[in-house]
């Protein structure tokens, strides 16, 4: 593994695909302070001011290696990671695709972007992990479905940023051997088990694709379904309340029931 550390990017992703490009493969990790215009996934940004991880990984996906599957894991690593920084009552949880919850407030987010045929054929993860990031930093959010939130918030103490990275970097790589060798349905079930909300309503917003049966078809409105887990392609599995099982590949989850 090699890590090249900045105190300022534009983004941590941008770099590890411009690395990955000059011939930095595999377990190559990009690390910044700050972002000056960090990505999140679809059309968002990523606010990243001092205090919070910033982190990209080059990784090889390859005939059983998914890009999805590995935004999988590495949100499950950010979940594993944060347990060891909070007292066991603290609710911690996916959210599908790959964000981490902390009694329903966004702790992290993952963005994994699978690069040209010309980058030999490298993925990078992108993790955003809000570690010591302050109050004010997040009042913006404040009225998200899944407001932000940060380790030192939820806390009320200042994290160890570096054993933070540490952990995170560890338990990512681990679960990268573990997927390489097992493959998805372990991450699969280790996803659905710390996800709160399987047996519950949830919400997903205008615009989501699913498949359903053999056809495939985009919620013109916002949709209340009961969440029964994820599929070995990593599709949201929901139930409809007119009793349809959808399978949706693409599309924000906006509100759950508790
Ligand atoms: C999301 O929308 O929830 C995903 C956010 C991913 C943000 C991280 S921060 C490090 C890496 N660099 C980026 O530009 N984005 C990802």
């Amino acid at each position: 593994m090699r890590v090249f550390r900045f105190d300022h990017l534009d983004s941590t992703n941008t770099k590890a695909r411009e690395l990955a490009a000059s011939g930095f493969g595999e377990g190559t990790v990009v690390v910044a302070i700050t972002q000056t215009a960090g990505r999140g996934r679809g059309d968002h940004t990523w606010h990243s001011p001092k205090g919070g991880i910033y982190l990209s990984a080059v990784v090889r996906p390859n005939v059983g290696r998914r890009v999805t599957d590995l935004s999988f894991l590495a949100g499950i690593a950010v979940m594993e990671t944060i347990r060891n920084f909070l007292t066991a009552e603290r609710v911690i949880s996916v959210k599908w695709p790959n964000d981490c919850l902390i009694d329903g407030k966004k702790v992290s987010g993952v963005l994994g972007e699978a690069l040209s045929s010309s980058e030999n054929g490298l993925a990078v993860l992108g993790i955003g992990l809000n570690a010591n990031v302050v109050a004010s930093e997040l009042a913006a959010f404040e009225g998200n479905a899944f407001p932000a939130t940060s380790l030192l918030l939820e806390g009320g103490a200042p994290v160890n940023y570096e054993v933070v990275l540490a952990t995170l970097v560890e338990r990512l790589f681990d679960w990268y051997e573990r997927y390489g060798k097992d493959g998805f349905s372990v991450v699969q079930q280790h996803w659905e088990r710390h996800c709160r909300f399987i047996g519950e309503k949830v919400r997903i917003a205008a615009g989501a694709v699913y498949r359903e049966g053999g056809r495939t078809g985009l919620e013109p409105s916002p949709v209340t379904a009961t969440c029964l887990g994820i599929d070995e392609y990593g599709a949201l599995v929901l139930s409809t309340m007119q009793g349809e099982r959808r399978h949706y590949f693409a599309g924000e989850l906006i509100c759950y029931s508790r």
